[in-house]
């Protein structure tokens, strides 16, 4: 389901219908190089509002059908990330590789730039959506249905959990304001535990400490740690190992770790050229090799078949042609009953 971004207070240059840069609104931000910079939506003493949805009150079989049984509130936390429409962000040029119309003229030309280099770049996000479907079927089938998705992402190819069930419990992380935005949108869904939470990958305590984050997860029961697609977008100075080693420290034995991750490991030249696109922008990528990768699992095993090129994770038929130029591999792992990892 793609949530429209006026639903989220947004627009960008196609909505505008005039195909140029939105007109700035009365009073926006500039920044120093003159740039708009589009303040997100604040409550009335000027912070920005986050929706957290608390614990349910009563179990599902007291309350009327259909209810909501979440309480969901406005609660006033400190300024952060600012949308910025006039530079690039991985999320809108990923909804762009997908199809997806939130992104700005600024997202289109970047991943222009990368698609010369890497045409198959459609294809992975494709892929990469694909193998976040089939792991997050692989953890409800092993018994969890909790999630931390950090690097949420637009929703441009729906949501990959299953809310028929009363126990799925869900908490989106994200960085960018627009992403945080939509991921809202989604706490209109009836009777879901949810939360959004605007945090980065690189100060995970932080993202544990969040209230948005605890009062939705049970952290003494499985989480799926999901992190697909976004620690390419950490450098080996943000220690994504450490970063990771810190979520999953936090979390209960038989949790998952769910990891995609770009390599220069599969066809190196497209994949150098598409890097040396996102080189110039403010989210760089970081390819890194498998043994790199798989030491991303800290010192959890990946289950069968291990950290593999991400079409090729469990697949449900017969990759299709082009699989073989995926420059991304991806694995699942799962902390045992020790807590060791
Ligand atoms: C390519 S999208 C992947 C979306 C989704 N995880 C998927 O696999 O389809 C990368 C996402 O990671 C987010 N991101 C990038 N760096 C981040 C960071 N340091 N902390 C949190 N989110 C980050 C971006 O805003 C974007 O939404």
């Amino acid at each position: 389901m793609v949530f429209p971004a006026a639903a989220a207070g947004l627009r960008n240059e196609r909505d505008s219908g005039r195909g140029g840069r939105v007109p700035s609104p009365a009073g926006v931000r500039r920044d120093p190089s003159g740039e708009p910079v589009t303040p997100m939506p604040s409550d009335e003493r000027g912070a920005r509002a986050r929706v957290v949805c608390q614990a349910p009150e009563a179990p599902r079989a007291n309350r009327a059908p259909g209810a909501p049984h979440l309480a969901c509130a406005p609660r006033a936390v400190a300024p952060r990330a600012q949308l910025r429409t006039d530079t690039a962000h991985p999320a809108r040029m990923y909804d762009y590789y997908l199809g997806g119309k939130d992104n700005f003229a600024a997202d289109r030309e970047a991943a222009e730039n990368a698609l010369a280099a890497a045409p198959e770049l459609r294809a992975m996000a494709r892929a990469n959506r694909a193998f976040l479907r089939r792991a997050v079927a692989f953890a409800a089938a092993s018994g969890v249905h909790q999630f931390l998705d950090v690097g949420t992402g637009l929703p441009t190819a729906g949501d990959p959990y299953d809310y028929s069930r009363a126990d799925t419990r869900v908490v989106y992380a994200d960085n960018d304001p627009m992403v945080l935005a939509h991921a809202r949108a989604l706490l209109a869904r009836p009777g879901a535990a949810t939360g959004v939470v605007a945090a980065d990958l690189r100060n995970p305590e932080e993202l544990l400490r969040d209230p948005g984050l605890r009062d939705v997860l049970d952290l003494d029961r499985p989480v799926a740690l999901i992190l697909t697609a976004v620690v390419h977008y950490l450098a080996d100075g943000d220690d994504p190992r450490g970063a990771i080693g810190t979520l999953m420290a936090a979390l209960a034995p038989g949790s998952l770790l769910v990891l995609s991750h770009a390599t220069d490991g599969i066809n190196p030249d497209s994949a150098r050229g598409a890097a040396a696109a996102y080189a110039h922008l403010p989210t760089p990528m970081t390819l890194r090799s498998r043994p790199a990768i798989r030491a991303l699992f800290g010192g959890l095993t990946p289950v069968s078949p291990g950290v593999v090129p991400t079409p090729y994770w469990r697949p449900a038929r017969t990759p299709r042609g082009g699989s073989d130029r995926v420059w991304m591999y991806a694995g699942v792992a799962r902390k045992d009953d020790s807590g060791a990892g």
